[in-house]
């Protein structure tokens, strides 16, 4: 069956609607980007929370834990193991998980929805009454996770208003529990 091309666009393809629904141009308004990221919302996720031990933010000696909340990871080698993420570029964290450096993808569990919550809060009590593992260079795991992996960051490229962040896996720990999901705004489970 051959391709019909519809009188409306003429093969240029504006002016097409798809389901009565006319495309919108995502950079056009401000409405238009609210609109982009609900319509990224759809593509259903789990959730991670990424730690690290880093320099003390202010500069005074030490070290502390960070943890942010992503929804943008994903899978990206599988030989040699590596995995991806995306951090915003006015994050507090935005200068940790520096190429080099040890990081740890955390997958939450249904169970551990509030823990979403805390580590998509800048602050500095994130951490407090948490339960955790010390695993490889000292990067803290956050107990009662789906699976566990430690990675170092291998690159870090440029993205609009985020940097991709891409990981070397160095181990993993795989659990095994009902993960937590984020879809359309909303953290649920499978429901099934
Ligand atoms: C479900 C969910 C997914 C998120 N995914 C990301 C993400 O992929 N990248 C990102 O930079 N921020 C993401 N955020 C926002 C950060 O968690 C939030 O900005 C956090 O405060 C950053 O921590 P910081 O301010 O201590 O750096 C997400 C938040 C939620 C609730």
């Amino acid at each position: 069956m051959g391709i019909t091309i519809s009188p409306t666009n003429e093969g240029t393809g504006s002016g097409l609607t798809i389901g009565g629904k006319a495309g919108i141009d995502p950079a056009g308004s401000e409405a238009a980007r609210r609109q982009f990221r609900d319509t990224l919302g759809h593509f259903c996720t789990g959730v991670t929370v990424m730690t690290a031990l880093v320099p003390h933010k202010d500069g005074t000696p030490g070290t502390e834990y960070v943890g942010i909340t992503v929804s943008s990871f994903n899978s990206l080698s599988l030989d040699p193991p590596m995995i991806l993420w995306s951090i915003a570029r006015d994050s507090v964290s935005y200068n940790c998980y520096q190429v080099g450096s040890a990081f740890a993808v955390n997958v939450l569990s249904v169970e551990q929805e509030a823990l979403a919550h805390r580590f998509a809060r800048t602050g500095r009590d994130k951490f407090d009454g948490v339960p955790l593992h010390i695993g490889l260079d000292a990067v803290p795991l956050i107990d009662g996770c789906v699976v566990y992996l430690e990675c170092r960051t291998e690159a870090r490229y440029p993205g609009g208003d985020h940097d991709i962040i891409v990981g070397r896996v160095r181990r993993i720990f795989n659990i095994g529990k009902a993960p937590l999901l984020f879809h359309i705004g909303a953290l649920r489970g499978l429901g099934v």
